[in-house]
C-alpha cells in the first residue's frame, strides 16, 4: 500500500460504524473491505493511519468497564501492536491531539470516503487541506491492490466458492420436497454456515417463477409453483471473502420445451463468455459478446424483433459480470474496460429476465434464467471456481429425479412433534 502511496501524503482509513436495527439493537456487524485488508482488525470504532514516516498507526477505542459488561472485550493498544502488527498505537482519545501534527506534515490526504467520520473530518488541520482540494478518496489506490488477489486471498476465495458450491447442490437436492423459496433461503444459508463461513455474501435471491425476473428479488416468501423454475443467485463469506454464484432449475425435476430452449441459449453464452477469459481481454469486451450472441438468439425465439432492439435491455440490464473479491461489487473504482490480468476474479452471469406482460409468444412469458460461474483469471487463461455445481440440463434432471433429499413436507411435523 504504501508503494501506492504519493510522497508526503497520509491515508487515512476508518472502521465501518455501527448501523442500528432498531434504536437498541444492531445488525450483525460487518468490517468495511478496505480496514479490514488494510489492519485485519474486525472490530467498529477505530481509525488507522499510513503514511510514509509512520508506517502503519492504528487508533483504537476504548472499552468502559461498563461497556465490557455489555459488549465484552475490546482490542485496543496492546492488540494492535502485537496481533495486527501497526507500528504505532494510541487510544482513541489521543487522535486529536497527535492526528493533527501527522497531518500537518502532508501535503496532500486520502482517506476512506465510506467510511468518513467526523472522528477526523472536524479537525482544523483537515478542514485546511480539504479547503485546498488536496484530500482525495484513498480506494483509487486500495482499489488497484484489492484487484488482484494474492495467493492467501485466492486460498478463501476458493474456500468461499466451495462452500457455496456445496452447500447449493444441497439445496437443489432438497428443492423438490421443499419447494418454497424462503426454505431454499434458509437450506442454503444454514449448509455455509455448517461449512464454516461467518454470513451470507448477500440476502439470497430465491425467485420462482416470474419472481425470478426481478434481477434483485429479495422477498423469498412464495411457494414455488409445480413447472416452474426457480432461480438461486447466492455467496456466502469466509474470513471476509465473498463467492457470488446463479443456478436455474425446475424444483419439480424437468425442463418445459420453452424452459428449455431458453435455458440453452443462456447456458452456451454463459459457455462461450467463460472462454473469453484470459490476460489482456476485459469485461466490456466479453459484454459486447454475450449481447450479440443474446440478441441473435432472442431473435431467433421470436421474442425480439430485431437483433439491434433497445428492447433487448428490458429483457436483460444487467453487465455480463462483475469484480469479486471482499466485496461483492469488488473494486469498483477499477473499469471495466481495465485488461484482466492473472489473480483477478469476475463473475459471468448471462441471463434473460422475460415480465409476464412482455409482447412474445405466450410460452416464453414469465421466465428468468441465470447461470453465474466464478472465474479466476490465470497466467494462461481462466479457472472456474465454481465448475463443481452442475450446470447442464440432463445433470440437472439427473440430479433432482435420483438424487433428491426429504421425504416430503410431513418430515417437518415430524420434527416439530419431537422436539416437543
Ligand atoms: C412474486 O411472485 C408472487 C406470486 O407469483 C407475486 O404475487 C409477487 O408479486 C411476486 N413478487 C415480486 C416482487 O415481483
Ligand atoms: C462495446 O460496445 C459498446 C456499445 O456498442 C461500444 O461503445 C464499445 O466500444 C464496445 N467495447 C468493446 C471493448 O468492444
Ligand atoms: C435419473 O433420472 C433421469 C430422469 O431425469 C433418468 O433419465 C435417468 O435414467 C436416471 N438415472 C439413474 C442413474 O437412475
Amino acid at each position: 500500500m504504501l508503494e501506492l502511496l504519493p510522497e508526503k501524503s497520509l491515508a487515512i482509513i476508518a472502521a465501518a460504524p455501527v448501523k442500528m436495527m432498531t434504536d437498541v439493537v444492531p445488525y450483525t456487524f460487518r468490517q468495511d473491505a478496505d480496514y479490514s485488508y488494510i489492519t485485519g482488525c474486525q472490530q467498529p470504532g477505530g481509525v488507522a493511519i499510513l503514511g510514509h514516516d509512520i508506517g502503519l498507526c492504528m487508533f483504537m477505542p476504548e472499552a468502559k468497564p461498563y461497556d465490557v459488561i455489555w459488549q465484552g472485550q475490546v482490542a485496543g493498544v496492546d492488540a494492535a501492536l502485537n496481533t495486527f502488527k501497526a507500528d504505532k498505537a494510541y487510544p482513541m482519545r489521543k487522535l486529536h491531539e497527535i492526528l493533527p501534527d501527522m497531518i500537518r506534515g502532508s501535503s496532500k490526504l486520502y482517506h476512506n470516503v465510506q467510511t468518513a467520520t467526523s472522528a477526523y473530518t472536524e479537525l482544523e488541520a483537515f478542514k485546511k487541506l480539504a479547503y485546498c482540494s488536496n484530500v482525495n478518496d484513498l480506494s483509487i489506490y486500495t482499489h488497484q491492490l484489492r484487484w488482484i488477489k494474492s495467493p492467501s486471498e485466492l486460498k478463501l476465495m476458493k474456500e468461499s466458492a466451495s462452500i457455496a458450491c456445496q452447500a447449493l447442490l444441497l439445496t437443489m437436492m432438497h428443492s423438490k420436497a421443499y419447494p418454497f423459496e424462503g426454505m431454499l433461503a434458509a437450506k442454503f444459508e444454514y449448509e455455509c454456515k455448517m461449512r464454516g463461513a461467518q454470513r451470507m455474501g448477500f440476502n439470497p435471491v430465491v425467485g420462482g417463477g416470474p419472481n425470478g425476473s426481478v434481477i434483485h428479488y429479495s422477498r423469498n416468501d412464495q411457494k414455488i409453483k409445480d413447472g416452474d423454475l426457480v432461480l438461486m443467485d447466492v455467496g456466502c463469506e469466509v474470513h471476509g471473502y465473498a463467492s457470488d454464484l446463479t443456478r436455474t432449475w425446475p424444483p419439480c425435476g424437468s425442463f418445459s420445451s420453452a424452459q428449455e430452449e431458453l435455458y440453452e441459449l443462456i447456458l452456451e453464452t454463459n459457455k462461450n463468455c467463460v472462454e473469453l477469459c484470459k490476460p489482456g481481454a476485459s469485461i466490456r469486451q466479453i459484454h459486447n459478446h454475450s449481447v450479440e450472441m443474446l440478441q441473435k438468439g432472442l431473435k431467433d425465439f421470436g421474442i425480439l424483433r430485431d437483433a439491434g432492439s433497445s428492447s433487448y435491455h428490458k429483457l436483460n440490464p444487467t453487465s455480463i459480470g462483475h469484480y469479486l473479491g471482499m466485496d461483492i461489487h469488488d473494486c469498483s473504482m477499477m473499469s471495466f474496460d481495465c485488461p484482466l490480468k492473472p489473480g483477478v476474479v469476475i463473475t459471468i452471469e448471462p441471463g434473460v429476465y422475460i415480465p409476464s406482460s412482455f409482447n412474445c409468444p405466450e410460452r416464453y412469458r414469465g421466465i428468468g434464467i441465470r447461470i453465474e460461474d466464478e472465474i479466476l483469471i490465470t497466467e494462461t487463461g481462466y479457472e472456474v471456481l465454481t465448475a463443481s455445481i452442475p450446470k447442464e440440463v440432463k445433470q440437472i434432471e439427473s440430479l433432482l429425479n435420483n438424487f433428491s433429499h426429504g421425504i416430503g413436507l410431513d418430515s417437518q411435523n415430524n420434527l416439530r412433534a419431537t422436539s416437543n
